[in-house]
């Protein structure tokens, strides 16, 4: 395994119990560094964005509970494995989370996903929530909830709670993030300890306008918009 400078090379301990991160190899690293230069063009940046988001999803669904199954080889013999026990969903807050769609339909085909519209104000940075469109049985599906910034918590709790409101118990929830903080990590667990949070890496702080430091910036002008 290649190592890592030893600046970037640990990852943070003393995190909520509730939070898995991805482990710190060369090529996570190296892909974080690229969504981190400013120089980095949107396609470029895309193409980096779409690639850790496949490692948080495929991480995410190794955290799905799964049910003994026994099934008939082509040899004829009966093979004692096992699938997964329940159903799922994705569902994106719009509008960075999008991005992360793609990634989760290329691992789980025909997936439903459902759209939650939070914007951070940009002056106070408080989150507030516009629309939510969500699967009709989303009760009974586990929830991949899609953002891949976490800076004060706000956007995620306010979408956890539209999740509450609609009858998803907290431990059928899973949040993918891709770069998150420790204010955010600790304002989810204090609000919502049931909670799962794979995150990519987690970063030092926020600085005084609410953004993740070192941080990549505003993710959703750069994957969506920036020239
Ligand atoms: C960004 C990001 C998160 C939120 C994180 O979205 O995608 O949703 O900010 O910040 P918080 O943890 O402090 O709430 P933004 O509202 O800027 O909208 P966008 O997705 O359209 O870029
Ligand atoms: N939203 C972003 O896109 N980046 C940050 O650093 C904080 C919120």
């Amino acid at each position: 395994m290649a190592s890592l400078p030893a600046h970037i090379g640990a990852a943070p301990g003393n995190l909520p119990p509730n939070v898995c991160q991805l482990p710190r190899t060369g090529q996570l690293a190296a892909l974080l560094t690229g969504l981190r230069n400013k120089e980095t063009s949107r396609g470029a940046f895309v193409f980096y964005a779409d690639r850790v988001n496949r490692l948080l999803v495929e991480e995410g669904l190794n955290h799905l509970p799964v049910l003994e199954k026994t099934v008939t080889t082509p040899t004829g013999l009966e093979y004692q494995g096992v699938d997964f026990e329940g159903k799922i969903c994705g569902v994106s807050i719009m509008r960075a989370g999008e991005s992360m769609e793609a990634g989760l339909r290329e691992c789980c085909r025909a997936v439903r996903i459902g759209k939650i519209l939070i914007q951070r104000d940009e002056e106070t940075a408080q989150a507030k929530l516009f629309y939510a469109k969500l699967p009709d049985d989303i009760a009974n599906r586990y929830c991949l909830l899609l953002d891949p910034m976490l800076a004060t918590g706000g956007s995620a709790i306010k979408a956890i709670e539209v999740l509450l409101d609609h009858g998803v118990p907290q431990e059928r929830i899973i949040f993918l993030n891709l770069v998150s903080c420790p204010e955010g990590l600790k304002a989810m667990y204090d609000a919502y300890p049931q909670v799962k949070i794979v995150t990519a890496w987690v970063d030092e702080a926020l600085n005084e306008h609410k953004y993740i430091v070192p941080g990549l910036g505003d993710f959703g002008d750069r994957y969506f918009t920036s020239s």
